[in-house]
């Protein structure tokens, strides 16, 4: 395999089978992924390569006194770089740019990058971390957020529509509650890892884990003051992302760029697990406060949200992810009048950033566990609440966004349901509860219902602008152009399948190209549930227009003028049938190379204003209902689920087993941030910094997952697809929550609901009747 990389995962021969939207041919990387054989970022040798290691600071908060390198205690050929070696602006490029690349005089957070190292092994590099002396004096951090809340926040944004007041003042019942969320390490199985090098003419080049090459391409020119043409990124398809490998990566990559440049020689920079996870970004932690009004039927008349996120130490893309929490947080849910303040605060931990659903799973934890409140409080049943206030199409949400036709909430609430008789069952265990015997083990069912805005925020994809190019090949196939990643959400088997339905080409006729900036145009980053949704829809519409050309030429060469027909990659005129290869051979041979170059434009009914947030800010929503049941032992309060539906609501289906795969891992994830999951940190520093103690749930702790799928189409795109990608995260944790509820009686508010927090609560006489 050559060292500039190719890594073997193009779709050469695409899916096997099939093809046609609707149905599952196998993915073109799973047999390489299940065996072993696929490449990652660590996988791929380069000759004379050295090791990076990266000095880490082991205080929250401290100033940096001195630091020193000593090359003489150092390994032979060692290098060091400080921030004194920085090219240009120590700020890794996001939407803001105020994350260090390396800490200048003071430290934020334990684990923040001081000074790098490289050597010629792993070992040696780290060896050569001894060699830098530094000394740290100790400066107060701060570690919770009641104290970060006397602090400037990192970011903040109010939204309102209608008059609070107003709706408060014309409700029967005020309903008040305080919901707390906490981390989540993404744990992707495969660990951050990039190799940079720089080419003869200057170019660096920086090959990777990541999911979004434009984004590193960026930081890369800002932090190395070079111009865009000296930069090249090569995304290798990432071993599981979830967000872990949206921001990250562009730190990383500058640090193996200008190790590369100490020792000119390629640097690859590998994090084991203890590193990864007390380095990099993880879910921020919130606190909602809500209070609602409601009518004498339950119906909100009002909401006062405030939403609050535990930032970490800088800001990189939490304006971003609170923007999604905020327009997220009144739910899927009618409300006339409605306040929003959300702020980001500012702590001395790693920085928080971008994990699947990106701010929305914090804020329905809140907006779902307060509809089971007010049905307590007006004697409602959680499906009774839920019915009488689910947005209907025609509906408006806190925007001003009127819900068109693919409205599908009450359509989600009612499938599941009837999936599940959850309405009967839920009476059945709460009578149940009441006069349980002792020791005798606890059932519950829990029901949550959760939308999620498809694609960018706002203006997002306005301002992206992303592009898709696809050529003729020599051999007559197309290549199709795009910066999108592979990262088990399955656009490799994707994006033929929807070149082909655009196009009439057959799937063995499209190539998706490697992710890499030299070759492809900016099609934007691999995040938001964006990638078929969009990207798909740009792409086929750029092969369509690519082979539209091509029959057009044929036409008028063979047809009298008239466009031929094509299906399955096979022209025909009459009854002649040509593959599309070969005609597309003779376009080359005759008129030379044939490019066409897309860009993405949202429907002209997008229209969202930054200030007001009013208007369009996702062009739809994907919907979705579930209900969890669980078992939890009397004694020592360890919660087993044992069994998800999961009815999930996206448009169109694409390929039906890759769908119900993102349904069912984002809706484990779910469970597993609500139950167990927990990042435990004593004065900054990491306690459960591994595998064997931050703990994820196996196939061995996951319940049996029911997936329906439904279709409404939303009027945009190819064929009305919606993301998928993160729905199905927003759903799971409330629905726990409501289950433990419905078996123990506990309040639960706060998650994860571990047992020793449960038991807590035990002792703590926390009843749900008690409120
Ligand atoms: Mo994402 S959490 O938009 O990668």
């Amino acid at each position: 395999m050559n060292w500039r990389g190719d890594q073997g995962h193009k779709t050469e021969k695409g899916p096997s089978s099939g093809g046609h939207l609707g149905t599952s041919p196998p993915r073109p990387d799973g047999i390489p992924k299940a065996s072993g054989a696929f490449q990652y970022a660590d996988d791929f040798v380069l000759p004379g390569m050295y090791w990076g290691a990266t000095l880490r600071s082991p205080h929250p908060h401290a100033r940096i006194k001195s630091l020193k390198w000593n090359p003489d205690k150092a390994p032979k050929d060692a290098v060091c770089v400080t921030v004194a070696d920085l090219p240009g602006p120590n700020g890794v490029k996001l939407k803001t740019d105020d994350w260090p690349i390396l800490a200048d005089s003071e430290v934020q957070h334990v684990g923040e990058a001081v000074a790098l190292v490289a050597a010629s092994t792993k070992l040696a590099a780290r060896a050569a971390l001894d060699a830098i002396d530094i000394e740290y004096e100790s400066l107060t951090p701060i570690l919770d957020l009641t104290e970060a809340d006397k602090h400037p926040p990192l970011c903040s944004l109010e939204m309102k529509s209608g008059d609070i007041d107003k709706g408060f003042n014309g409700s029967d019942q005020i309903v008040e509650g305080t919901y707390r969320t906490g981390y989540q390490e993404h744990i992707y199985i495969e660990c951050h890892a990039i190799t940079s090098w720089f080419e003869d003419d200057g170019t660096v080049v920086v090959k990777g884990t990541m999911q979004c090459p434009y984004f590193v391409h960026a930081s890369m020119v800002h932090g190395l003051a070079l111009s865009e043409d000296k930069v090249r990124v090569v995304a290798t398809p990432p071993g599981g992302g979830f967000g872990g490998k949206e921001d990250y990566p562009s730190m990383i990559g500058l640090h193996a760029a200008l190790l590369s440049k100490a020792c000119a020689r390629p640097v690859r920079i590998v994090y084991d697990r203890h590193e990864d996870i007390i380095a990099t970004t993880k879910r921020h932690p919130s606190v909602v406060h809500r209070r609602a009004g409601v009518d004498s039927k339950g119906q909100l008349q009002a909401l006062d949200i405030e939403v609050i996120l535990d930032g970490g130490a800088y800001t990189t893309l939490s304006e971003v992810v609170l923007s999604r929490a905020v327009l997220h947080a009144v739910g899927p849910y009618r409300c006339p009048n409605v306040r929003i303040r959300g702020r980001v605060l500012k702590t001395n931990t790693a920085t928080n950033g971008a994990f699947r659903g990106f701010g929305a799973p914090q804020v329905a934890f809140g907006h779902e566990r307060q509809m089971d409140e007010i049905a307590r409080q007006m004697n409602l049943d959680p499906l009774e609440v839920r019915l009488r206030n689910v947005l209907e199409e025609g509906d408006r949400l806190p925007t001003g966004q009127q819900l068109d036709d693919s409205t599908a909430g009450r359509l989600c609430l009612e499938t599941v349901v009837g999936e599940t008789n959850f309405q009967k069952r839920w009476k059945e265990l709460e009578d149940r509860r009441a006069n349980a015997g002792d020791g005798e083990l606890l059932r519950g069912i829990g029901l949550s219902l959760y939308f999620h805005g498809a694609g960018f925020t706002g203006n997002g994809e306005r301002f992206l602008n992303s592009e898709v190019t696809a050529r003729l090949l020599e051999d007559g196939r197309v290549e199709v152009l795009t910066a999108a990643v592979e990262m088990g959400q399955g656009c490799a088997v994707l994006f033929p399948m929807l070149a082909c339905e655009a196009s009439g080409l057959g799937v063995n006729d499209v190539v998706i190209s490697e992710a890499d900036t030299a070759e492809v145009p900016d099609s934007g980053p691999s995040v938001a549930s964006r990638t078929s949704m969009i990207v798909g829809s740009l792409l086929g519409a750029t092969v369509r227009d690519l082979t539209e050309k091509v029959l057009a030429w044929w036409g008028q060469k063979h047809n009298g003028s008239d466009r031929p027909e094509i299906a399955n990659g096979r022209v025909s005129v009459g009854d002649d049938k040509t593959p599309f290869r070969d005609i597309a051979k003779q376009y080359l041979d005759s008129e030379g190379s044939l490019e066409v170059s897309n860009h993405y434009k949202p429907p002209e009914w997008q229209v969202f204003d930054d200030e007001t947030y009013q208007g369009v800010a996702y062009p739809t929503y994907a919907w979705g209902a579930d209900v969890v049941e669980v078992e939890v032992d009397p004694d020592t309060l360890a919660v087993r689920p044992t069994k998800v539906t999961a009815v999930c609501e996206v448009g169109k289906v694409l390929h039906p087993a890759m769908c119900r795969g993102q349904v069912e891992g984002g809706t484990l994830q779910a469970l597993g941030w609500a139950l167990m999951e927990e990042v435990k940190l004593e004065n900054g520093r990491y306690l459960n910094d591994r595998l064997a103690t931050y703990i994820i749930p196996t196939f061995k702790d996951s319940p049996k997952i029911e997936v329906r799928l439904l279709e409404k189409p939303w009027n945009g795109g190819l064929v009305g697809a919606k993301g998928v990608g993160e729905l199905p995260m927003d759903g799971g944790a409330p629905a726990a929550a409501s289950a433990i509820e419905n078996a123990t009686g506990l309040k639960v508010d706060t998650i994860p609901a571990t047992p020793e927090r449960l038991f807590e609560w035990r002792q703590a006489g926390r009843a749900t009747d008690e409120v």
